[in-house]
């Protein structure tokens, strides 16, 4: 094939690269994937209504998230085990997100410590799974804090893992020579007829958690806490109330509860509940500089894409997920060129949401 020009030719591509369980483990959604559809679908729904006439010859793409500057309205999502990608993985990814000024979250389950990708000076959170185990959860935000990671990035809509039935049916673990890196002593067992992961989260993972526990995780980090996996108005209230700092409105890229709506869905009703009081994020479909422009104009502060880094990383590691970044950079400035958006703040509701009488 030739040079990939867009992402979705980055994930055609990337299928050469990945064994047929690493593949169906990263492209997979729960159940039917209606929702994995339904993140897509949901920006195809959505027209613009373009601004003419407006003078347009610099653009600029720059914003700021808890304070930080980014170059571009845009993280890594969290996403494990990126070693199956590459072998440089998770370091790969922070590379190429710290030179682009994007942000990136590291997931809990990394193939590479937490120390080994800390960047301190570019925007890295620490997303974190609350393990059964206290200790070991306080000793992972400990680390985070220590090797300046800038947020920890709860993420709430996994009590339990959600069924992805080619893991299941691959019964899916890790390869050997990988491990989820920032968990020493655990690790991902091999399970008869059985997801791995699914296991994992099962005997590792608190259930219970309420919340609650959002005061026990502010009491041990003095890092801003962000809450990642909000798809409801209330929740989003909820989450302010408790001191979050930022919302990510995500369904865990449709890998969760099949059937939960579109995130693209979700974002102005979390947005108006908000009411400005935290910065409001999104991720799931992302894949054109459009789609990024769709979710600032419906009050995205930001988004994050997921997939489309692993594709990058596995078809040219470090590069691949810069030139991900790059084509998403220059598509979402030509839209704002053709939308008459000189900046991101000019991206507003209008351009989705056509009222004629005003
Ligand atoms: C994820 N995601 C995820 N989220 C999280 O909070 N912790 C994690 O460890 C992971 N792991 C993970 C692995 C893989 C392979 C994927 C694809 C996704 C969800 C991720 O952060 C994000 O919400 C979605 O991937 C966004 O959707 P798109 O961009 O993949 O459509």
């Amino acid at each position: 094939m030739h040079h990939p020009i867009n992402l979705f030719e980055y994930e055609h591509l990337a299928k050469e690269h990945l064994s047929q369980m690493a593949l169906d483990y990263y492209s997979s959604g729960a159940w039917d994937e209606v929702t994995l559809r339904d993140n897509r679908a949901a920006f195809e729904r959505v027209k613009l209504h373009p601004r003419m006439l407006v003078d347009v010859s610099d653009r600029y793409l720059n914003t700021s998230i808890l304070g930080q500057s980014l170059k571009l309205p845009l993280l890594i999502a969290p996403m494990a085990f990126q070693c199956l990608a590459h072998p440089d993985g998770e370091v790969a990814t922070a590379l190429a997100a710290a030179s682009a000024g994007v942000g990136m979250v590291l997931s809990t389950l990394a193939t590479k410590t937490m120390e080994e990708v800390a960047l301190p000076n570019s925007l890295q959170w620490f997303q974190l799974y609350i393990h059964k185990d206290r200790g070991l959860t306080r000793a992972l935000v400990e680390r985070a804090n220590a090797v300046g990671y800038k947020a920890i990035c709860l993420t709430v809509d996994a009590p339990v893992l959600g069924r992805r039935e080619r893991d299941q049916r691959n019964q899916f673990t890790l390869p050997p020579g990988l491990h989820a890196a920032n968990l020493a002593t655990l690790n991902i067992p091999h399970a008869q007829g059985e997801s791995g992961l699914f296991t994992y989260f099962a005997q590792q993972l608190n259930p219970a958690i309420t919340w609650r526990d959002l005061e026990w995780l502010q009491s041990i980090s003095p890092l801003p806490l962000v809450i990642k996996g909000i798809l409801r108005g209330d929740d989003a209230v909820r989450a302010v109330e408790y001191g979050a700092k930022a919302i990510v409105v995500s369904n865990h890229g449709g890998r969760q509860l099949d059937g939960a709506i579109a995130s693209l869905d979700a974002l102005a009703a979390i947005v108006a509940a908000v009411d400005g009081r935290v910065e409001v994020l999104m991720d799931g479909g992302i894949r054109r500089g459009t789609d990024i422009l769709k979710a600032i104009a419906l009050g995205a502060k930001a988004v994050l894409i997921g997939r489309p880094v692993l594709w990058g990383l596995a078809v040219n590691g470090k590069a691949g997920v810069s030139h991900i970044i790059s084509l998403l950079q220059h598509e979402l400035d030509v839209a704002m060129a053709l939308t008459g958006c000189p900046s991101l703040e000019d991206i507003d509701s209008s351009l989705v949401q056509l009222d004629l009488k005003s």
